[in-house]
């Protein structure tokens, strides 16, 4: 797998997501084909990925007959993601996990009635793949074991984190959370409490650092002093039973405009925005890995 027996990878979909996936998968040694209907894929191919072990192919079949592992990354369609994957099962051996990044459909929506079910499940990575480690493996109830064991241990080789769900839910465990908290947020600003510049700054300084460093279960933990979480609950979570109401759809204009006067907008304060977003990532993805590797067995 990968490294120097040289596995190949088929990377459906060169988008955002896969181009960043082809470049994780080469760059941790494997052969990496992508598919794309796209006519500009040899371009950008070439440009975003140059001197990599990286093929561009139209045809899917073409690109994914015979591959080790195969990551699809198409568009969020239900029935073109069925037609993709029941090509990917006739061209594919026993064996090859066929990996969806899909962000919201699950697995059995696309995989049933597909010969290959077994083989099918959701390697659901948050973007830039490239920069964040988690990819939540979702398997649906017809997802063999073996697969789900298979893909958490490519994905591990490839440098990422890998957590597996016990079982499907929409929007998974990430993307769950995330809907919540955004609500919350978009929800405070409309109802005139704090602009969206303050509300990145207060998350960034609190619940952004505490995040990386120690998740909400063992922050629960922690803030309940010695005597842990059930001290928390019954203290200070004790008051804590407002409700938290719901942003209003309707009136999402004013906090629009409020983030793009905030943070910019079009493509040069994106390419901006981007840069600055991947070097602060990488900062504390490198420093927390360097402090972890330092403090081995002392802490
Ligand atoms: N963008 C994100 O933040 C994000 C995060 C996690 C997961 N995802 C998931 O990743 C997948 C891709 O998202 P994206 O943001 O990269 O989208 P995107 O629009 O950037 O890329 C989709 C690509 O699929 C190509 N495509 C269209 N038909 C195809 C076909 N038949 N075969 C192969 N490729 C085809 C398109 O030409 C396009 O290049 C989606 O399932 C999405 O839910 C996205």
């Amino acid at each position: 797998m990968g490294g120097s027996d040289m596995s190949t990878a088929a990377i459906v979909g060169a988008g955002v997501i896969g181009l960043s996936w082809a470049r994780l998968f080469a760059e941790a040694g494997w052969q990496v084909r992508v598919s794309d209907p796209r006519p500009d894929l040899e371009e950008i191919v070439d440009s975003e990925l140059a001197g990599l072990p990286v093929t561009a192919f139209g045809d899917l079949a073409e690109a994914a007959r015979g591959a080790d592992f195969v990551q699809e990354n198409g568009p969020e369609r239900p029935e073109l993601k069925k037609q993709i994957f029941a090509t990917l099962a006739a061209v594919t051996g026993d064996g090859v996990v066929l990996a969806s990044s899909s962000s919201s459909l699950l697995a059995s929506s696309f995989s049933e009635g597909n010969p290959a079910a077994d083989r099918i499940l959701i390697g659901h990575p948050f973007n830039p793949p490239q920069l964040i480690p988690l990819v939540e493996v979702v398997p649906s109830a017809a997802t063999a074991p073996a697969i789900v064991d298979r893909a958490v241990e490519v994905y591990r080789s490839l440098g990422r984190l890998p957590i597996r769900l016990k079982k499907e839910i929409p929007g998974f465990v990430g993307n769950r959370l995330q809907r919540a908290f955004n609500n919350q947020a978009i929800y405070l600003v409309q109802q005139g409490v704090i602009s969206p510049g303050d509300l990145d700054e207060l998350v960034k300084a609190s619940l952004g650092i505490r995040w990386a460093t120690i998740g909400p279960f063992e922050s629960m933990q922690l803030g309940g002093g010695p005597d842990g979480m059930l001290h928390l609950l019954q203290n200070v979570g004790a008051e804590m039973n407002y409700s938290l109401g719901e942003p209003d759809p309707a009136a999402y204009g004013p906090v629009l405009e409020a983030v793009d006067t905030t943070f910019g907008a079009g493509p040069e304060a994106y390419e901006a925005n981007v840069r600055r977003r991947d070097r602060r990532t990488r900062a504390i993805t490198e420093a927390l890995a360097a402090s972890d590797a330092q403090a081995q067995g002392q802490d």
